[in-house]
């Protein structure tokens, strides 16, 4: 049985004062919610200048804390990036990796993309790997044809090891801070895709990887996306930084 899991990306957003008032949010709203911690993981990806504030909030709560996106290099001259140790210096204890922001913006590939889950896996931390398809590609009918180009990459690269605690997120490029969302037919049919091809590979692990559905997931949609049977939570961007939109996401997934 996997646990759900709900993740808020809160990419490029927030200063000390908004970061402290949803921190204060989620700690209130989950002190009088004990269950909800039990039932469901929930996990926030602040920005990496954050951490340190969010685990000073968050050490004594339910709620994880991750980074969104790490170097794959150990230290030394890479200016701008942050390591996997520091990110365990402030307890975070997952990391994204491939967010469609980071391929299409910056230049990741898949090859960096699962360079980044090894070295993060190996680290003992979740990386949370992310593929998804451009409306482009949907259109054209290449959603699994890119989904799995994106998926086998990791597969074939990372040690086995570090894909013991993998999380998938599917989220389609064009649901992505559009309002548009897949539909919960279109969600389950390319999360059981991907089970099947994990499942290729090793059938333990597509039992125990959780597949997240990324993608303007709001409380108004949450449940019905999240009731598809290979659909275990959400990773959710511009209603993360809502405390009760997100809340009332997390209780979704319950
Ligand atoms: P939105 O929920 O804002 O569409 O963002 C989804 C996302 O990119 C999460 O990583």
């Amino acid at each position: 049985m996997r646990k759900p899991l709900v993740a808020g990306n809160w990419k490029m957003n927030g200063t000390r004062e908004t970061v402290s008032a949803l921190l204060d949010g989620l700690q209130t709203g989950l002190s009088g919610e004990k269950e909800l911690g039990n039932k469901v993981d929930i996990a926030v990806f602040p920005p990496a200048i954050f951490a340190q504030q969010v685990a000073d909030a968050l050490t004594s709560t339910a709620v994880s804390w991750g980074l969104q996106n790490i170097c794959t290099e150990e230290k030394g001259a890479f200016t701008g990036e942050t390591s996997v140790v520091m990110a365990q210096e402030f307890s975070c204890t997952m990391v994204l990796a491939g967010h469609s922001e980071r391929r299409s913006l910056y230049g990741e590939t898949d090859a960096d993309v699962a360079a980044k889950v090894d070295r993060a896996g190996q680290a003992g931390l979740i990386p949370v790997l992310c593929v998804g398809e451009s409306l482009e590609e949907r259109e054209a009918n290449q959603t699994m044809e890119v989904v799995s180009r994106q998926v086998k990459a990791v597969l074939e690269q990372a040690s086995p090891a570090s894909l013991e605690k993998l999380v998938i997120a599917y989220e389609p490029v064009w649901a992505i801070g559009t309002g548009l969302t897949a539909t919960p037919e279109q969600a389950q049919e390319v999360h059981a895709s991907i089970r099947e091809l994990l499942a290729k590979h090793d059938a333990d692990m597509a039992a125990r990887t959780r597949i997240l559905y990324g993608g303007s997931v709001k409380g108004s949609n949450a449940a019905e996306i999240f009731a598809g049977p290979d659909v275990d939570g959400g990773l959710v961007g511009g209603a993360s930084l809502n405390v009760q939109d997100f809340l009332s996401i997390c209780r979704a997934a319950d």
